[in-house]
């Protein structure tokens, strides 16, 4: 059996700069916002896979549905040797494509470490001959990948380029366009814009685990930087934005209230009933996926959706 190799291409004390940096800046602009990659403490991993499991969450089975149908097409187009992922978390729908791919190498990219090390340590020993490669790394920064053989396919699946706005969507295809060379391709699952009420669902599930998924941001900024936010004085909020054809995730204050986050020697006044914004999750369709390809030099070349039609998985062989 291969080892897990871990690489940490973030200094320690990154993220933490990183932290402050996003809570300073999203605490004390109007309409407040905090960015989504702060969710993914190993407890909010953890409440991840749990929504992945959720009945009105559909996103996970509808990529999964598609993998299993498609992963020998995606893989005869492909013929990857190296296959990376970026957002990887439990890397679970990710063992079709190495069952197809049978790659040299999986490289999965996360910034959650308890998810990474979990995830590669399982598929090193379900996959004795494959070397597992794994960054703790912001896919949002400029990544420095290991030396692997090619073809490389680049996944990048549940629809977590929806979590980026619009500029840092572009920014992003951009970047990822500039890791592959002629013959790579970019795996991409994108969520479709379908009905409101099957969307806010997705958001709002019965049993309140986005809820808790949502306040969690808040435990990680108590932790991390001493705040004293209180997730009870919040209530969870999903509401579809048909214009930007987004779900947004809010936190809104229940009651008037100041939050004090002394790593910052910072004081937040929330009135009651203000929202904080933590996350969007855009839908797509076909031709703006295309079209967002094709600005940032990669040409859509294969499109999969689930039966019925929910998600989509698209491919593009850079030529
Ligand atoms: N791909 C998996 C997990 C999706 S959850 C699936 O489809 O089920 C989103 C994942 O992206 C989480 O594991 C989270 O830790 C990771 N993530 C979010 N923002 C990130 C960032 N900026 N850089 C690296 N990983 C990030
Ligand atoms: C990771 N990402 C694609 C999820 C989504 O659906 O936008 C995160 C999530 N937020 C709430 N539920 C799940």
């Amino acid at each position: 059996m291969s080892p897990l190799l871990v690489t940490r291409t973030l200094p320690e004390d990154a993220t933490d700069a990183a932290l402050r940096a996003d809570v300073l800046r999203g605490l004390t602009v109007q309409p407040k916002w905090l960015p989504p990659k702060w969710f993914y403490d190993a407890r909010g991993s953890e409440l991840f896979e749990q929504i992945t499991e959720l009945p009105e969450y559909y996103p996970t089975r509808a990529e999964r549905e598609i993998l299993a149908t498609r992963s020998g097409e995606i893989a005869a187009a492909s013929g990857a040797r190296t296959l990376i992922e970026l957002g990887s978390g439990s890397s679970e729908k990710t063992r079709y494509l190495l069952e197809a791919l049978a790659p040299s190498a999986y490289v999965p990219v996360d910034v959650s470490e308890s998810a990474l090390t979990q995830a590669g340590q399982a598929l090193v020993e379900d996959h004795p001959d494959l070397e597992v490669h794994a960054l703790i790394a912001d896919f949002t920064a400029p990544l420095t990948l290991p030396a692997t053989p090619g073809p490389r396919l680049l996944a990048f699946l549940g629809g977590t380029i929806g979590n980026l706005l619009p500029d840092e969507r572009a920014k992003f295809l951009f970047s990822v366009r500039s890791l592959l060379a002629p013959g790579d391709g970019l795996l991409l699952g994108t969520d479709l814009v379908k009905d409101e009420r099957v969307l806010v669902r997705a958001y709002d599930d019965a049993a309140g685990v986005t809820a808790a998924f949502n306040k969690n941001v808040l435990a990680v900024v108590d932790r991390e930087l001493g705040a004293d936010f209180d997730p009870d004085a919040f209530d969870h909020v999903a509401l579809w934005d048909p214009e930007q054809e987004w779900i947004e995730m809010r936190l809104r204050s229940r009651v008037a209230q100041t939050v004090k986050v002394p790593a910052l020697d910072l004081a937040v006044d929330f009135a009651a009933g203000e929202e904080l914004r933590t996350e969007v999750s855009a839908k797509f369709r076909n031709d703006g996926v295309s079209a967002e390809l094709a600005v940032a030099g990669l040409e859509l070349t294969h499109w999969w959706t689930d039966a019925e039609g929910r998600f989509a998985l698209s491919l593009s062989v850079v030529r």
